[in-house]
């Protein structure tokens, strides 16, 4: 059988990057199509230069260009990317057109959608702000209600707290040195609130088992996470691999939001957005868990990274 092609969006960022690296691995399984904006810069270049067929797409371009660059395609790994508009209304539109595009793809086998849950459900109507699962979730509704037949043949993914947070925004998610030498982590969650994680790099596995596993996921959602901890467990752990003194402070939801502004520079609608999405778990739990979604963990064959063996295998301490 000839290698299928599989269309990656965002194959140039975290999670694209991670499905390009591992199906590349498997040349005699997929031919990969990796869409960027700007197929010139140096990241869509070393896509090339490992055998992937770069092409040019911007989701803001509607569903008739989109379906060119998926013509012929035999499955999709899409996304959207909220952090690059912070607009809900892009980043439905985004989802829209894609879905649009991939329902008039007949060679189409499956359509692998990256989301987030539906907040304002799993929260029973408490939390309304958090904007970036929200326009998802509708995207993944969308799908469902307005194209079945892509729907029956769609598996949804909901993305945890990536491990690598840690290298890409490490003021957020790392712990900052005090005059006293110990190193201190503020989260809004009591230390025993826990979040679902995953070393984003095993998008890649869990992409290719996915596909492998034929209509076995097909209109399932798998809660992708290798871990639940809490961020106080994960302060621990880097305190014990770097033998430095640590402290973990539990904030209020509005301390973490005014932190979100002054620190990382949020506006105060998406430092609100940013905080209630962490208040998720501190006052529903790991929502993660629900039984309604198919545990990544238990998918069979798919072995995923750990916090310790993250912390070992990466070198933090140039950041702290
Ligand atoms: N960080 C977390 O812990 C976390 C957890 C769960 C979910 N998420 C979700 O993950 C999503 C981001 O994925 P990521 O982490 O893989 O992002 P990333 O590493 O920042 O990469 C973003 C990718 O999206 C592509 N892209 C952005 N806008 C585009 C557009 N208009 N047209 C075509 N491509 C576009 C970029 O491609 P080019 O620049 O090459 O065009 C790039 O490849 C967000 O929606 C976020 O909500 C993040």
């Amino acid at each position: 059988m000839s290698p299928r092609t599989i269309v990656v969006i965002g194959a140039t960022g975290s999670q694209g990057g991670a499905v390009v690296k591992e199906l590349l691995a498997n040349r005699d399984l997929y031919h990969v199509r990796a869409l960027t904006r700007d197929p010139s810069k140096p990241a869509s270049q070393r896509l090339a230069a490992l055998g992937a067929e770069v092409r040019s797409a911007d989701l803001n371009s509607g569903s008739d260009a989109l379906a060119q660059v998926f013509a012929g395609a035999g499955g999709i790994f899409a996304l959207t990317d909220f952090w690059q508009t912070q607009s809900t209304t892009t980043e439905i539109a985004q989802g829209r057109a894609i879905a649009d595009a991939a329902a008039r793809t007949e060679t189409l086998k499956h359509f692998v959608w990256s989301a987030l849950p539906d907040p304002v459900k799993l929260s029973n109507g408490q939390l309304l702000n958090i904007h970036h699962w929200k326009g998802k979730s509708l995207v993944t509704e969308y799908i469902q209600k307005e194209h079945p037949e892509l729907w029956a043949k769609t598996t949804t993914v909901l993305f945890p707290n990536y491990f690598e947070n840690c290298i890409t925004t490490p003021d957020r998610y790392l712990p900052k040195k005090d005059a006293s030498g110990v190193y201190t982590l503020s989260f809004p969650h009591s230390p025993e609130t826990v979040m679902p994680n995953v070393a984003i790099a095993d998008t890649g596995k869990l992409v290719h088992s996915i596909l492998q596993a034929g209509s076995t996921y097909f209109t399932k959602t798998i809660a992708f996470y290798s871990e639940a901890l809490s961020e106080s467990e994960k302060l621990a752990s880097i305190g014990t691999q770097y033998n430095v003194p640590t402290k973990y402070q539990k904030l209020s939801s509005s301390e973490c939001q005014e932190l979100l502004e002054s620190r990382d520079g949020m506006s105060p609608e998406i430092a609100l957005d940013f905080a209630e999405q962490l208040m998720m778990f501190e006052l529903f739990g790991n929502v993660y868990a629900n039984p309604e979604f198919v545990q990544a963990r238990e998918i069979p064959g798919l072995s995923l990274q750990t916090w310790s063996e993250f912390i070992r295998e990466n070198d933090l301490r140039r950041f702290l």
